[in-house]
């Protein structure tokens, strides 16, 4: 059959049969069909949409693209987790170290942050000396050693998705439920843990919009892992407005470090905790949430869970004296207060503005080649439901250059404020096991 015919019979709303996905995943992978040709294909897909057998068949032929990590070697129940991405969403590097000081064993990959939403790589490479190139051997060995690793990729994991994503982001295909449950679930199911917990966003700062597709996703990807052999759940959480105050790599960091303290955001606690149950009753670590709870509370409570990340932040090279004082992470050469303009209560903040402006400050990247500046970013001293008297900082912006004018009215027009108290938004809005 010609890749031509592939196109066509995908454009008039046709089944693609398990064949003509594997043959497409193959031949894109190896050259022999051009950009162009998937580029056509991506795009019927995106107006046609794919039933639950095509999307789980194109998350095989992908996850069998490249290598597959056996965790075999690793002693323990293994459990990974995965944020469909947001606003301030460092809850790896709270979650990670909750979940192994209860038992668990983390053998996480994670990525880097690409336009408004961040990367757990780039936060922890804000610890001076992290190292997030482990050798599979060492990898392993860290996880059995002290019950957590998070690293980038080791081996050739998903190559095409490296390819698709790429091809997908330049040519308006990005937004389609089956290319991205099968993006994500591969990269998941080719990561090897036996548990997954997959944290699907909803709001302006994700990339589902509304809960119905945020929920449609979450059983997708669910059923997909099921179908593969893994325990997953899901659990769908509002990304309207940021999570937590820290947007930006080393205050994220920094607000991590104060969430295992036990002194960090209610939110984001809230989320982590919430997160964190769900990882220990999937694994089957735990009998029920309740107890989950309170071995979480516990582990924070006690220093076990700060512990853990300290061990992680040693075991990778990293410096483990910003962990005891988060004031040694880097800092901007310049902070600034924004202030409220008049007396109100927030009842609305664009996690998408927000994270678009850390991200022009250097907190993110716009292409995927741009430089990092982990010191920069904007830590909220306000958030939805808090009332406000004008002159009261709203938030302190961290940066290396001056803020133009620009910059300061656009942080301006992603916080409305009124008259009265708005509704907070649940953060936690459903949860699939
Ligand atoms: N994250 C991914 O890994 N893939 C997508 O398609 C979307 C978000």
């Amino acid at each position: 059959m010609r890749f031509v015919d592939t196109i066509v019979k995908k454009r008039e709303g046709k089944t693609l049969s398990t064949e003509e996905i594997r043959e497409w995943i193959r031949g894109y992978v190896q050259g022999q069909i051009p950009d162009y040709q998937v580029s056509a294909l991506l795009m019927a897909i995106v107006f046609q949409g794919m039933d639950a057998r095509e999307t789980y068949d194109l998350t095989m032929a992908m996850m069998n693209s490249g290598d597959l990590l056996d965790l075999s070697q690793i002693r323990g129940v293994t459990v990974d987790k995965h944020s469909t991405g947001g606003v301030g969403d460092k809850t790896t590097l709270v979650v990670a170290p909750m979940a192994a000081a209860c038992g668990a064993k983390i053998a996480k990959m994670s990525g880097r942050g690409l336009g408004h939403t961040g990367g757990t790589l780039d936060k922890l490479e804000s610890i001076p000396g992290f190292n997030c190139f482990l050798e599979k051997q060492a990898f392993f060995d860290q996880v059995n050693r002290i019950g957590l690793a998070i690293a980038g990729q080791t081996g050739n994991l998903v190559p095409a998705d490296k390819k698709l994503y790429a091809l997908r982001d330049v040519t308006g295909t990005v937004d389609s439920m089956p290319l991205i449950a099968s993006s994500i679930m591969s990269k998941k199911l080719a990561s090897g843990s036996s548990a997954i917990v997959l944290d699907v966003k909803y709001g302006s700062g994700a990339f589902m919009k509304t809960l119905e597709d945020a929920v449609a996703l979450g059983r997708e990807m669910m059923d997909i892992g099921r179908a593969a052999g893994r325990k997953v759940s899901v659990i769908v959480t509002d990304m309207d407005e940021p999570l937590g105050c820290a947007i930006g790599n080393a205050l994220e960091v920094k607000e991590a470090i104060d969430t295992l303290c036990g002194r960090g955001p209610e939110d984001f606690t809230h989320l982590c905790l919430a997160v964190g149950s769900l990882m220990l009753v999937t694994a089957g670590i735990v009998r029920d949430e309740k107890q989950a709870q309170k071995r979480l509370e516990e582990v924070l409570a006690n220093g076990a869970a700060l512990e853990k990340f300290k061990a992680m932040v040693r075991a990778q090279g990293g410096d483990v004296s910003v962990v005891d004082d988060p004031r040694r992470l880097p800092k901007s050469r310049m902070t600034t207060e924004l202030r409220a303009r008049q007396d109100g209560c927030i009842d609305h903040m664009d996690a998408m503005n927000l994270g678009t402006l850390a991200m022009q400050i250097g907190a993110g990247r716009r292409t995927k080649d741009d430089a990092i500046e982990p010191e920069t970013g904007i830590v909220l001293r306000a958030k939805v439901g808090d009332c406000v008297k004008e002159g009261q900082v709203l938030a302190q912006v961290c940066h290396n250059v001056p803020l133009e004018q620009e910059w300061i009215h656009g942080f301006y027009d992603s916080i409305s404020l009124s008259g009265s108290p708005g509704q907070r938004r649940p953060l936690i809005r459903e949860i699939l096991t």
